[in-house]
């Protein structure tokens, strides 16, 4: 089967909305530091562009989990693939994601940190699929919100591919 990308969110939409996302964030951490989690893959992207329009400091750090499969009797549990290099009791945690889809692996991961007594914990995407959720979930900042679809681009893969691409784009399979 033939992948064929179509453009959801063109590359200049994308950029404007985080250069916002930066300043809004930037707004409400004033006078303090941010320590941004960026939740590999996917979020490495995003992570680093929202950041180069913060301004006030900020320290990063990187974590990688997987979801069980659903057929797994831990189905909705997450598995640290990479934990955190340094402990992030008493900062200001701001976690990154691609995409927020279930709500599974970010309820999981909130709680997780939680129990590591931040300052503050607050949760940043870049993309939201709010139909698709099924855990309740606070997103303290969102990019875009976009229907079901499978997107990929600007950190999102599919099979690892077209995590480089500039845009979001909706994979459509053709025979
Ligand atoms: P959740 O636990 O269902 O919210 O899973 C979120 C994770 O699934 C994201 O971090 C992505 O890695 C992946 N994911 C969900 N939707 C998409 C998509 O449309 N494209 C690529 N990856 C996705
Ligand atoms: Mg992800």
């Amino acid at each position: 089967m033939a992948e064929k990308i179509k453009v959801m969110i063109p590359q200049e939409k994308v950029d404007q909305r985080i250069r916002e996302m930066g300043e809004q964030i930037s707004k409400d951490y004033e006078g303090k530091q941010i320590h941004l989690i960026c939740i590999l893959k996917g979020g490495v992207f995003f992570t680093t562009e929202l950041a180069k329009h913060i301004c006030v400091p900020v320290s990063f750090d990187f974590m990688a989990v997987s979801s069980y499969g659903d057929k797994t009797v831990s189905s909705g549990r997450i598995k640290i693939i990479k934990d955190l290099d340094d402990p992030v009791e008493g900062k200001d945690v701001l976690i990154v994601e691609d995409i927020i889809d279930s709500g599974r692996t970010l309820s999981h991961l909130m709680e997780l940190l939680k129990n590591r007594k931040p300052a503050s914990l607050k949760l940043c995407t870049l993309l939201d699929k709010p139909e698709c959720r099924v855990t309740d979930i606070a997103v303290d900042y969102t990019g875009f919100s976009i229907p079901d679809a499978f997107v990929v681009g600007y950190g999102l893969d599919y099979a690892q591919k077209y995590r480089n691409l500039p845009y979001i784009g909706e994979i459509k399979f053709e025979d």
